[in-house]
């Protein structure tokens, strides 16, 4: 009686407790009949003690069974529909573990809004820096012909500009079908891990990589593996060691001053990883996001090497901020049907409104000037942080900034623990410490665009005083 079928992939403890209700609901059980006693129970289905209790706790909040003080488990006497109605557990419905909370995280989430924080952990532009547009003005039937243009891979006025900027851009011979307009390129990842991986499969990331941090790959049960990085990038021996022990199925990466180091691989190593993925046939998936906060001329992107291995993703949300939640994906014809299909499931379509305002925002006749001037402002910007980098340089070893929004600090000195980050929540100096991409914990992500003169000088004074705490923890 007390066994279960062992075909069954729910966790054991539920598999109990639908056991024990059906018995009930079949009269097996009656009511007021004693269970056999928790160790007893343990032994019969030959499982630990605390999944029984673990059941049994469950059965007693659902009105089921009942405890009493010294006699034992035993079934509701019939109470149920009068005072203990068997109710809903929405836990015990849900079938996926929610991603578990990183505790530094949920700390900076706090402090965002306290008064003398200084938000170097966001990853936006700040607002003064953003590219003002003028809103387009249309009235509500104007907003319904544009919904009209509206086809399966977005708003088409959209899609066509995107196709010609990345066209110019990357050097590459492209049409508007190869072009699927996303809700960010986060939703973007998020479809290509649909249509292209199933749970089990293995993805090559960089390591540290802010890909990490997002609980997609998790939750789809893809598995991350890191590939560690030098000056040019992504190591290949490592990659091609990574590939053949753990069935790698896709590489992921951002060549583009990258989040969270800032830096961007090497034309060479661009060859040999494109050479790489030519001998095991591996996709490429090249995320853009920030290519375009370029201070010289970038290298050439994957998808100009190699259009044909190369998934490319691109955003708004960089330069625009979050509020226009506009990516794109390029890639082979086939590939963008699919997704596009996979997104219908999830969205249809995204709203024509964001899309209108990116359309706007593009074709703006200031936007190629507005750009310029943004791109000169990161510039001024970085090289004052380098100078005032100096201050520092005796503790930690700094990126140059060429382009991008981050600056990645390497501590010099001793190992340092995630409690000795704690110190900079205190001091409301929020950056993002290098375990929340990886396994380090000597480095840290500071988004440098965010620094004012002002704050610069506040920042570094900080930063100085606590390195002085952190060398003598
Ligand atoms: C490298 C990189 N790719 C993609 C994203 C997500 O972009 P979006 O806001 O367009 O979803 C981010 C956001 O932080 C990022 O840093």
């Amino acid at each position: 009686m007390w066994e279960l079928s062992d075909t069954k992939t729910t966790p054991i403890y539920q598999q109990i407790m639908e056991q024990i209700i059906t018995y009930i609901q079949d009269g097996t059980l009656q009511p007021g009949d004693r269970l056999p006693a928790e160790r007893k129970l343990a032994q019969y289905y030959r499982v630990n003690r605390s999944t029984v209790v673990h059941s049994l706790d469950e059965l007693v909040s659902l009105g089921w069974v009942l405890r009493r003080q010294g006699s034992g488990t035993i079934v509701n006497e019939g109470n149920w529909g009068r005072s203990t109605i068997p109710r809903v557990d929405w836990r015990s419905l849900f079938t996926q573990e929610t991603h578990p909370k990183e505790p530094f995280l949920e700390r900076v989430q706090e402090l965002l809004n306290a008064s003398e924080s200084l938000d170097l952990y966001s990853g936006e532009l700040p607002l003064n820096l953003i590219p003002d547009f003028r809103f387009p003005s249309y009235t509500w039937e104007e907003l319904l012909l544009e919904e009209r243009k509206q086809s399966p891979l977005g708003y088409r006025p959209l899609q066509q500009v995107i196709c010609q900027r990345v066209k110019a851009e990357q050097k590459i011979d492209i049409s508007s079908d190869q072009v699927l307009i996303t809700s960010g390129a986060q939703q973007a990842m998020f479809l290509l891990l649909q249509v292209m991986l199933q749970s089990g499969d293995s993805v090559a990331i960089e390591d540290p990589s802010f890909l990490y941090s997002l609980p997609i790959f998790a939750t789809a049960g893809i598995k991350l593996y890191g590939v560690k990085m030098d000056k040019e990038g992504m190591r290949i021996d490592k990659l091609e060691q990574l590939i053949l022990t753990k069935k790698i199925k896709l590489i992921i990466l951002n060549p583009t001053f990258q989040n969270p180091t800032g830096s961007t691989m090497s034309t060479k190593r661009r060859n040999e990883l494109i050479e790489l993925s030519r001998k095991y046939q591996l996709p490429i998936v090249e995320d853009e996001v920030f290519s375009e906060m370029n201070f010289s001329e970038n290298p050439s992107s994957l998808k100009e090497l190699a259009p044909h291995q190369v998934i490319h993703l691109g955003s708004l949300s960089k330069i625009f901020g979050s509020s226009i939640k506009i990516g794109w994906i390029v890639a082979d014809r086939n590939l963008i049907q699919r997704l596009s299909e996979a997104k219908q499931m999830m969205d249809f379509s995204i709203s024509v409104f964001p899309q209108v305002i990116a359309h706007t925002a593009l074709t703006d006749p200031l936007f190629e000037e507005n750009q310029k001037e943004l791109v000169l402002a990161l510039k001024q910007r970085a090289a004052a942080f380098n100078v005032a980098a100096q201050t520092v340089a005796e503790d930690w070893q700094i990126s140059e900034i060429d382009g991008g929004i981050y600056a990645y600090f390497t501590w010099r000195h001793q190992k340092l623990t995630r409690k000795d980050w704690e110190i900079f929540l205190r001091e409301k100096l929020l950056i993002a410490p290098a375990f929340l991409f990886s396994n380090d914990t000597m480095a840290m992500r500071v988004n440098y665009t965010r620094l004012t003169e002002q704050t610069r000088k506040h920042f570094f004074a900080k930063l100085q005083a606590i390195s002085k705490e952190l060398r003598r923890s």
